[in-house]
């Protein structure tokens, strides 16, 4: 059964602080329940914000760097260093300042040339490190694009029904940049313990209605297929982005 939670925050960053101080309480939770924290971390620009505030001060001394294990929900098919790769927006922001052990850190291997083999050798690694069947992540970091996406799992895609696998390689993404992805499925995030959703900017106000208030839609909304089975379903949200939702939350 999923507990859904949705905040509304008067601006992006007063949002960030929220989901850094959230990621933080779940890790130290984490911690003190199973000495270890997983995390598997959004891409695109708006957790550029929230992964700043992590490696700063109070909360860089405040999470438990030497327990955690950082993933990443999805990456695009570029190398490790181009200006697309979410890892590379991750490490510039946040892993090279805080002392998280180099072997805690588990990039997707987006240079393979098989993206296939790609995909089921992360499902190995997060096997091998994420306790559970499937695998049950402590907080997994989820944005939503303009078209209801979340991840890499695109409107319409093949990605959308994928049952038999925790991650997968997706198509040429319909919105930039338009590369191949590799994506956790929805299987997998939903497996979580929580699910935490940024969304930030009037751009999203439309299709953010859409996934909350409208109806059910999900290979047009893929943002609607994550319902934690077990998990927390927490909507951190900002009031440009949820100027166009009928409903109070509060
Ligand atoms: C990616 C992301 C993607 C992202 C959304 C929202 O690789 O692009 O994982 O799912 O979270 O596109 O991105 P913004 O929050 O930057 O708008």
């Amino acid at each position: 059964m999923t507990d859904q939670r949705i905040q509304i925050f008067a601006d992006v960053s007063e949002l960030a602080a929220a989901v850094a101080q959230q990621i933080v309480t779940r890790a130290q939770a984490a911690v003190a329940d199973h000495d270890r924290f997983t995390i598997a971390l959004s891409g695109g620009s708006t957790p550029r914000a929230v992964f700043e505030r992590l490696a700063a001060s109070p909360l860089k001394e405040q999470l438990p760097w030497a327990k955690t294990y950082v993933f990443w929900g999805d990456d695009r098919a570029v190398p490790p260093d181009h200006p697309d790769s979410n890892y590379r927006m991750a490490s510039e922001s946040l892993l090279q300042h805080v002392p998280l052990p180099k072997e805690q850190i588990k990039p997707i291997l987006t240079q393979c040339d098989d993206l296939d083999a790609a995909a089921q050798h992360y499902e190995r690694v997060i096997q091998s490190f994420v306790p559970g069947s499937p695998p049950c992540f402590d907080l997994i970091l989820l944005g939503m694009g303009p078209d209801g996406h979340t991840a890499s799992l695109f409107p319409h895609s093949p990605a959308l029904t994928v049952t038999n696998a925790l991650v997968t390689a997706t198509p040429v993404a319909p919105l930039k940049p338009h590369v191949r992805r590799i994506t956790f499925t929805a299987t997998l995030i939903n497996a979580a313990a929580e699910v935490v959703f940024l969304v930030a900017g009037a751009d999203k106000a439309g299709r953010l209605a859409e996934v909350l208030e409208g109806p059910q839609a999900p290979d047009t909304l893929p943002a609607q297929l994550v319902r934690p089975t077990n998990g927390v379903l927490s909507w951190m949200i900002d009031q440009a982005a949820a100027q166009e939702l009928k409903h109070s939350y509060g």
